[in-house]
């Protein structure tokens, strides 16, 4: 799949930390569904490109997945089937380090920290606050928080880049302020990180709805392509991929969201640009075929792999627990330069 050219926002700053001469990336992954074809354009395809350059850290992020109503058996169950595709989709646990956020008490202690250097107002204005709390009765305090322990996750571990969709700048760009405004008040603590985008399919938009995004709740699975669907049930979702009116192949984001979509997921797939790759096709029925097609040979090895892997558990549960095991040194260390600088060590 192709990731090359990222866009970036903003240059890192590093202050603080341990002076690595390696870029270090994080990311994460909210065990509230079960994972689709967005979460690997946008976040999981880049960190396993990237991981052979780059010091890489993935991290289920189970605390978040309960700032809506959640069940508890379910959390668990989505959090093993998660990391279990990471390690599908290419995830060394050599190289990289995986572990699940609940198990690194270390950022929920550096997110009271954060908390007090972050207005309730920059927490408010959140659009995926605005929106989940809209389509709520019961809206959890954390929800409103949920930015801040984002932030805290990130700048735990003195990452440089922040390789995530499209839909998290906003969440980044408050992780930037949050990181500069303490390095202001209570001298250099944080690197402070940019995120990271893939050059296509930043914003996977959903199938039978072109304005909105794919996502792991959305409400008719028909427009989510899953990385578990049958090769049977990809098919269909692609063919009945709504499109726009018109019967050409063209790429215009504005007026033809529906096949624009497609074509970047075919161009995310084979590599090239979506534009160019329009003129390949002489009808909405070939580009849905051609993206089904392309697709299917993605998800088919990673799949195949999630079947042989998730037949031990143990494995996974294994790579999870020295994860977290790794991933507390440096985060105690970054937490105990974060308390000494707000004034709560003296040395
Ligand atoms: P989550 O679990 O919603 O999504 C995981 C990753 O997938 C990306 N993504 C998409 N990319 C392209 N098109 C889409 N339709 C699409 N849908 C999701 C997301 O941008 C994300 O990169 N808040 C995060 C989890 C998180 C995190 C972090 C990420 C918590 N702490 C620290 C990075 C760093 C979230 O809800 O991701």
């Amino acid at each position: 799949m192709h990731t090359s050219t990222p866009t970036t926002a903003g240059g890192p700053t590093t202050a603080g930390g341990p002076t690595t001469s390696r870029v270090r990336r994080i990311t994460g992954l909210k065990p509230t569904g079960h994972l689709h074809l967005g979460n690997l354009t946008g976040a999981i395809r880049p960190v396993v490109d990237g991981q052979y350059r780059a010091e890489t850290i993935v991290f289920l992020a189970d605390l978040h997945a309960l700032t809506v109503t959640h069940q508890p058996e379910r959390i668990r169950g989505l959090t093993l089937e998660q990391a279990t595709m990471l390690l599908a989709a290419g995830l060394d646990p050599d190289r990289a380090l995986l572990y699940v956020q609940s198990q690194v008490p270390e950022h929920t202690e550096l997110h009271y920290l954060l908390e007090c250097a972050t207005g309730y107002g920059e927490a408010q204005r959140m659009i995926q606050f605005r929106e989940k709390s809209a389509e709520r009765q019961q809206v959890r305090l954390s929800l409103l928080s949920y930015p801040v322990l984002m932030a805290a996750d990130i700048l735990l571990h003195d990452v440089h880049e922040v390789p995530v969709g499209e839909d998290q700048s906003q969440h980044l760009e408050l992780t930037r302020t949050v990181a500069n405004r303490f390095n202001a008040r209570y001298g250099d603590t944080f690197t402070v990180p940019r995120a990271v985008h893939p050059a296509v399919s930043a914003r996977v938009m959903d199938l039978a709805d072109p304005t909105a995004k794919m996502g792991k709740t959305s409400a008719s699975p028909a427009g989510t392509v899953f990385l578990l669907d049958p090769p049977e049930v990809i098919r269909r979702k692609m063919l009945r991929a709504v499109t726009d009116p018109g019967r050409t192949v063209e790429y215009d984001p504005q007026r033809r969201p529906g096949v624009t979509n497609l074509l970047e997921i075919l161009a995310s797939c084979l590599g090239g640009s979506p534009a160019a790759l329009a003129a390949d096709y002489g009808s909405y029925a070939q580009l849905k075929s051609a993206v089904a097609e392309a697709v299917e040979g993605i998800l088919r090895p990673i799949r195949t792999r999630y079947t042989e892997l998730a037949r031990d558990p143990g494995y996974v549960r294994r790579v999870l627990a020295d994860g977290a095991e790794r991933a507390r040194e440096n985060a105690a260390d970054t937490v105990h330069r974060a308390k000494r600088a707000i004034g709560l060590l003296s040395h």
